[in-house]
């Protein structure tokens, strides 16, 4: 399953858009900057992964788009300058536009094909990472077939095929030794009930969707072997940002001596960015939470907070897997990971 195609003539990326699913299957021909814009705001398309390629094709829309209006190099690169912002905390959006602009002067086809390219190494990457993933979990946790919970979606729909911590959920359940995923519903778009659970559906994956306030008693529960997420930006020190919501889980994991595991191409990792700290997490509009179903909930005048994804401290991460290999900023599982948290310690 792929939720992109690029089509050379007219020059158009068709996007699956995820606003509608599983209700509706709604392809986007994206031909503007500004549908591409649009398109990436409202998470029609959306996704660490795909928002890469998005930028790679991007640049190829407003190269195919300064032809036929005619734009001069500054309206050009400024265009471009306006994909690459369209949203602050995935790392990849830029990366594949910067990784695609230096082709503008070679013309559309260099720029299509660089573009192309990426969204290949994309998914070949996703696949590595997914073997080194399954690996990794089973030769530390010691279970026939594993419990694992995720959080928003980390599948073929966000990626460009395959997935990254969805990819591993795939691979162990591929290798017959996966017993349940836990998909968390992700507020306050629901990626993981609408987006999550219809690739688990379709992959025949056993599953259930929980809301994510229960996913820390799940946890400690005991009804979890493994947490599996993926990201938008890893600092430099390992911190990573992911959906709203990870943090929670990984410091559950902490408590409950689960390993979490962090899942994401190279491309998700960004060495400029020493820390957490420094992570642009993005503010959504309020709406997304004072209303449900476009009936406002919440009474007039409540104000939101609505951060779409926040920072998990390198510390609690058992395992970063990408193509490249898996790196433990918290090198045992299992074991205390901040004082006062080891899963023997007394509770408060
Ligand atoms: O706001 P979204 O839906 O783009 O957020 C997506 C996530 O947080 C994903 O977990 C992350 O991009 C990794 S997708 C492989």
């Amino acid at each position: 399953m792929r939720a992109w195609a690029w089509l050379d003539a007219p020059p158009t990326l068709r996007l699956l858009d995820q606003t509608r699913l599983p209700q509706e299957e709604v392809w986007l021909d994206i031909r503007t900057v500004d549908a591409l814009v649009d398109a990436i705001g409202r998470l029609a398309v959306r996704g660490a992964p795909l928002l890469g390629a998005c930028g790679g094709f991007g640049v190829a829309l407003a190269v195919a788009q300064a032809d036929r209006e005619g734009w001069d190099a500054a309206r050009t690169a400024s265009e471009i300058g306006r994909v690459r912002d369209a949203r602050p905390t995935a790392v990849n959006l830029a990366w594949g536009v910067d990784r695609v602009r230096p082709l503008v002067g070679a013309g559309l086809a260099a720029v299509v094909g660089a573009a192309r390219a990426l969204a290949s190494e994309d998914e070949a990457a996703n696949r590595a990472l997914s073997r080194l993933g399954a690996d990794w979990i089973l030769s530390r946790v010691d279970r026939p077939a594993l419990r694992v919970v995720t959080h928003c979606n980390s599948g073929a729909l966000a990626t460009t095929g395959w997935g990254t911590a969805y990819g591993i959920i795939h691979e162990l359940h591929d290798r017959g030794r996966l017993e349940l995923v836990y998909a968390d519903e992700t507020r306050p778009l629901l990626q993981g009930a609408r987006l999550t659970c219809w690739e688990l559906t379709a992959d025949g994956i056993p599953h259930v969707v929980q809301p994510d306030a229960a996913a820390s008693g799940t946890i400690l529960g005991g009804h979890v072997d493994v947490a599996v997420i993926g990201a938008d930006r890893i600092a430099a020190n390992g911190d990573t940002a992911n959906k709203v919501g990870s943090v929670a889980l990984a410091l559950a994991c902490a408590r409950a001596g689960v390993p979490f595991v962090v899942a994401a191409p190279f491309s998700t990792v960004d060495l400029a960015t020493p820390s957490g700290d420094a992570i642009v997490i993005e503010q959504r509009p309020a709406d997304e939470v004072l209303t449900c179903g476009g009936t406002r909930l919440a009474p007039p005048g409540a104000r939101a907070h609505n951060p779409a994804f926040d920072v998990t401290p390198h510390d609690l991460i058992a395992a970063i897997v990408t193509e490249r290999g898996v790196v433990e900023p918290a090198p045992t599982p299992g074991v205390p990971l901040l004082p006062g948290l080891a899963p023997e310690a007394p509770r408060p």
